[in-house]
């Protein structure tokens, strides 16, 4: 049977390296089509929670997880053996930076050297993780012609850029539309056939490097833009306009606006990182990406720009920040999901600690929390809580909390996110 054959009648064997954010929604949405998907993950403390049919990402729900187990549709393993009976390997391992801010492809490597090792005849392969263009022609190519078997007639090879959004109730997996693109044009042919037997739309584009770099425009998009929120919101300050306010106002605009918005400065695994795969590949081709740098700056320095407004905030009191307990409202990177990767609250608590501030969070999202030398634990938010603390700056804005306790017995609020929004109040510093 050919791999068209298979995936038509849905009789492929898939393959999902790396079970994380991406990873594990892409392979149970795999399952749910009807498909045998075995995914395989380094971390064998992941595989022993999938196999007991528990989900440790949000927007997985355990139930889903335990069904596809049970039914023999989802095989969990760390055994990369596997890919040998795999027809299709996705791949979605992480791309952080490294300490200098420069790509750390090294994960990428290491799953492609794993899938050489294994390829067979007909197998397609497709990199989902963000990346530089150019990586799945110049990092994974290579590995996987070694051998001597011929890209696009004896394997396919794709880039298709993964675009989930944890969190979003209306978004998920499958009905974002999903850009593919193939090393030939056969591949970006196969690689779309998987796509469609799950996902509602799977839009083509020419090359790999293409779809590579459509990630990357679109996080660059929102980094640029959320920097000149982020601007917008010191300039507005400095005139002493409310910058909220102002974007409200020009989002009424039907066309040519779109709303972007000032905070604590900007988290989770994409938007504050894949900027820099770019910028670093374009220092290569000596071209110097300034719109990514400056925004990576404004963004990177309102961590301090909140740590002021705490300090003019305990100042209105008589109080300094060393000594006085402050309460951060929400430490995961953005509103109502779990994850803390580079979230911004991170950089505040270790900014206040540093001043000698007694801090503490609150996230119902996150109940313990491993950070600055300390092991925490999420504090309930009850009036008598609330007024064990100077200040309160709130800078995740989580569904579940209730504004009206916290105005009514925080005696000092920093509101990063515009959440007490039209409440007038003395006590509250805005961003
Ligand atoms: N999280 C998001 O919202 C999001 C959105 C779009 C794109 N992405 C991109 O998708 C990629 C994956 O991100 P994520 O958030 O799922 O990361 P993650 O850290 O949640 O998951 C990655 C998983 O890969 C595993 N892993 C690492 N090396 C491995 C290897 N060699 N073999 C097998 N497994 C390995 C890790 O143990 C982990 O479970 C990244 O490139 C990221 O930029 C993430």
């Amino acid at each position: 049977m050919t791999l068209e054959q298979k995936l038509d009648r849905r009789q492929a064997r898939l393959a999902v390296i790396g079970l994380g954010y991406v990873g594990l929604p892409l392979a149970i949405e795999f399952a749910r089509a009807g498909f045998t998907v075995y995914g395989i993950d380094v971390d064998g403390g992941k595989v022993a929670q999938l196999k007991k049919g528990r989900s440790y990402v949000g927007d997985v729900a355990s139930a889903d997880v335990a069904r596809a187990v049970k039914e023999g549709r989802f095989i969990p393993t760390t055994d990369f053996a596997v890919l040998r009976k795999a027809d299709t390997v996705n791949i979605c391992v992480p791309t952080p930076l490294n300490k200098t801010k420069d790509p750390d492809v090294s994960y990428i490597v290491a799953a492609a050297d794993e899938v050489a090792r294994h390829l067979k005849k007909g197998q397609l392969v497709i990199l989902e993780s963000t990346t530089y263009p150019g990586t799945t022609d110049e990092l994974i190519l290579p590995r996987l012609t070694a051998r001597g078997m011929t890209v696009g007639r004896d394997f396919f090879l794709a880039f298709s850029p993964e675009r989930v959004d944890p969190g979003n109730a209306v978004y998920q997996t499958r009905n974002i539309p999903k850009v593919v693109g193939g090393v030939t044009a056969r591949c970006t042919k196969m690689a779309c056939l998987l796509y469609a037997q799950t996902l509602e739309t799977v839009i083509p584009v020419s090359s790999t490097r293409v779809a590579e770099m459509v990630k990357l425009l679109e996080n660059t998009f929102r980094s640029v833009n959320i920097g000149l929120a982020n601007e917008t919101a010191l300039l507005c300050d400095r005139l002493g306009i409310d910058v909220w306010e102002v974007i409200d106002a020009a989002a009424t605009k039907p066309f040519g606006f779109m709303p972007f918005y000032p905070g604590p400065g900007l988290g989770g695994h994409c938007i504050p990182i894949d900027p820099f795969y770019l910028s670093w590949k374009a220092k290569l081709s000596g071209f110097e990406a300034r719109f990514i740098e400056l925004a990576g700056q404004i963004n990177g320095h309102m961590p301090e720009h909140v740590v002021r407004r705490v300090v003019q905030a305990l100042n209105q009191r008589g109080r300094a920040v060393k000594g006085s307990r402050i309460l951060v409202l929400g430490v995961s990177y953005k509103a109502n999901i779990e994850d803390t990767r580079e979230s911004p609250s991170l950089d505040l608590i270790e900014l206040l600690e540093e001043l000698g501030a007694r801090v503490e969070y609150s996230d119902p999202h996150v109940p313990r929390l491993d950070f600055h030398g300390r092991k925490r634990r999420s504090v309930t938010l009850t009036a008598a809580a609330l007024k064990r603390f100077e200040c309160v700056v709130i800078s995740t804005n989580h569904a579940e909390f209730d504004y009206r306790e916290v105005l009514k017995n925080a005696p000092a609020i920093v509101d990063t996110r515009n959440a007490l929004k039209g409440k007038k109040s003395p006590k509250i510093t805005r961003l």
